[in-house]
């Protein structure tokens, strides 16, 4: 079971929406997935599934334990600030170090509204990803403009829609 992790907790984010495409995506070639969409992080997570309070979450488990069963994700990453956004990086502060990502594959998409398209956040989140033990494919699709390419859950560039085919091909057999 393929984890598709939505990297924000924002409502009626993009990035959530671009996760359901890609999770019909890989059921279009037979793949099964979940999403994990930060959003539905227990509200309190900050406060009690961190550092001295690690493991005493119930809610928080739940979403681990199923998490740490997978041995592939992808991140659906959004620029926010130069960066991917902060609630990614507490989610995996709040992981169990190394076991819930050494030695597991990942599969890294971003967006943004501006025309880097995440270039840097990728950049960033694909270094802590290593440091954690994890291996990276290298197809790494940006997605610049968002607004103007992706509406009403589809792609409206045929060139995004080929970045992902893409990405999809090369993410299954790795
Ligand atoms: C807190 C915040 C910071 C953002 N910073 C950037 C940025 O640095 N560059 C950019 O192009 N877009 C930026 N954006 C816009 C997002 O990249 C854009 O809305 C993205 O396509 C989808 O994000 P979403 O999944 O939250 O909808 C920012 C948005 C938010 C909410």
């Amino acid at each position: 079971m393929i984890s598709i992790i939505c990297g924000t907790n924002r409502g009626q984010s993009v990035s959530k929406q671009i996760a359901l495409y890609y999770q019909n995506s890989l059921k279009e070639v037979g793949a099964n997935s979940y999403v994990l969409d930060l959003k539905e992080l227990p509200k309190d997570f900050l406060n009690v599934a961190l550092y001295d309070n690690a493991g005493k979450s119930e809610a928080f488990n739940i979403v681990k334990k199923k998490l740490n069963k997978s041995h592939k994700m992808v991140f659906i990453v959004p620029e926010y600030n130069g960066s991917f956004p902060g609630v990614l990086k507490t989610f995996i502060d709040a992981l169990d170090y190394p076991d819930s990502l050494k030695n597991k594959k990942c599969a890294l998409l971003s967006l943004s509204s501006g025309t880097q398209g995440g270039a840097l956040a990728l950049s960033h989140l694909t270094d802590i990803l290593h440091y954690c033990g994890m291996n990276v494919l290298a197809q790494k699709p940006k997605l610049a403009k968002i607004e103007a390419n992706f509406k009403n859950g589809q792609f409206t560039n045929e060139l995004y829609v080929s970045l992902l085919k893409e990405q999809i091909a090369a993410f299954l057999p790795f």
